[in-house]
């Protein structure tokens, strides 16, 4: 069935043009309510990790809802609650062992942000409140997390009203700010934050918050080893506490459980949402460390006051604990491991297009970069950025391949990307199919341009 906007009381995405209705899901397919099969080949927006239409979260969901769905957080905590945020704390580095709930990543960013001013009131440094992050990064849509995000698209129409938090540009070897080159550059852009600090001065800034794979404003842009290392040193040189903002890249997606394990560095704070339910149940959250949570403790009250009214609900609890065994007992993180350099060697296999510029990423966290021309890496020059990557996304999706496109890859104005992040329960073959249809996607569109 096609729905006309006019006649919909559902305010949609785009206006004009509404999506298909969603009829079912199974595995990585979607089916529409006209019978057309899709691969979702980006899981949503790097959410739906264990696949679609897994009955046993259905049962566990159901189970729940009649014992007890819901309590406030101030007056009740609850076994699903508990057993969560422990499986979540065994997942977490050593070190990160509490976890508090909220239900969307851009309430986790924010939070994390809020506890980092409330660990540095307790310990009496009332001016640390200012949080560093980079261009070419998203962190969420409410007016805190945007104002930590450096996506200029999404911040574009709301510039007075965020707040001032300064920002470095982002690691982006395919297309360096510093106009260098990996090694020889010395990770000048690491470097870049040290500078930043004494600028605005130590005694102002609680926090740095970083991707580490920039996802929807990099197309899984992937720092150099020794980048975190380096990011780590600064932070705690100037006592600045490091949030790993893993809401894409948490959960199994890049191939370990949280995407910092690759740089072996470990954060003050993880901020997870998306694959934590796989898209089963709004959840999301900040694991902090231990040192954080003694200070907050031994604090004046020993109360942690921002929440939700949906904060570490029993059905949160429930649904998540279900997704987590779902993983292990399917093993799919190990099943990311094993196929995500074959995923990787399969879209290499796309550079036979002369407009594929960069494929990059990690585990099953893996971006395409555009480009007009391939030998001076230069963009495409449309009014609108995110034009290419969204014409061979709409290619796609016409032939059945569900895509993650953006824009702003190269300088938050121009480039073109498309995200490539499958369910982790994909198939050898299904891969197969799905590069198939992207490698049609990609020629039809070049030619047209
Ligand atoms: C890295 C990152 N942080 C935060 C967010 C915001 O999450 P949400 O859309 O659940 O608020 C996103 C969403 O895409 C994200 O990719």
């Amino acid at each position: 069935m096609t729905r006309n906007s006019e006649e919909s009381h559902f305010l949609h995405y785009n206006m004009k043009s509404i999506a298909p209705t969603v009829d079912k899901g199974e595995g990585i397919y979607l089916y529409d309510t006209n019978g057309k099969r899709y691969i979702d080949g980006s899981s949503g927006p790097l959410v739906c990790n264990i696949g679609h239409g897994v009955k046993e979260i259905g049962e566990a969901y159901a189970a729940q809802a009649e014992k007890v769905a819901y309590v406030f957080r101030s007056h009740f905590t609850s076994e699903p609650v508990e057993n969560l945020a422990t499986l979540i704390s065994k997942m977490a580095p050593d070190g990160l062992d509490k976890v508090f709930f909220v239900s969307s990543g851009s309430e986790g960013t924010e939070m994390a942000a809020k506890i980092a001013h409330q660990y540095y009131l307790e310990l009496g440094q009332e001016r640390k409140e200012l949080v560093i992050s980079r261009w070419l990064s998203y962190h969420g849509i409410t007016m805190g997390a945007l104002s930590m995000s450096g996506h200029l698209a999404r911040r574009k129409n709301f510039v007075s009203s965020l707040l001032p938090y300064p920002k470095i540009y982002a690691p982006n070897c395919y297309h360096c700010p510093e106009n260098s080159e990996y090694p020889a550059c010395n990770i000048s852009c690491a470097h870049r934050l040290k500078e930043t600090i004494q600028l605005v001065g130590a005694d102002y800034i609680s926090a740095f918050i970083a991707e580490p794979i920039v996802g929807a404003a990099g197309g899984a842009l992937t720092p150099p080893p020794e980048y975190y290392k380096i990011i780590r040193e600064i932070c705690d040189e100037f006592d600045i506490l490091f949030i790993a903002d893993e809401v894409m890249t948490g959960f199994g997606r890049t191939g370990t459980n949280f995407a910092m394990e690759h740089w072996d560095v470990t954060p003050d704070m993880i901020v997870f949402a998306k694959g934590a339910s796989a898209g089963y149940y709004p959840i999301g959250g900040v694991i902090i460390s231990e040192k954080i949570y003694k200070v907050l403790r031994d604090g004046k009250k020993g109360i942690f006051a921002p929440g939700h009214t949906f904060s570490g609900t029993p059905m949160a609890g429930a649904v998540g604990v279900k997704v987590i065994e779902y993983m292990d007992q399917h093993d799919l993180v190990g099943n990311v491991k094993q196929l995500s350099t074959y995923l990787m060697d399969q879209l290499k296999t796309l550079y036979k297009h002369p407009i594929v510029g960069d494929v990059r990423g990690k585990g099953f966290l893996l971006g395409i970069e555009f480009v007009k021309d391939r030998e001076t890496r230069e963009p495409f020059n449309y009014k609108e950025s995110g034009k290419v990557a969204g014409l061979i996304a709409k290619k796609a999706f016409e032939k059945g391949l569900i895509l993650y496109p953006g824009g702003g890859t190269v300088d938050g104005h121009l480039g073109d990307h498309i995200l490539v992040a499958p369910p982790f329960v994909i198939k050898k073959e299904e891969i197969d199919e799905m590069i198939s249809i992207l490698d049609q996607a990609i020629g039809e569109v070049a030619k047209d341009l």
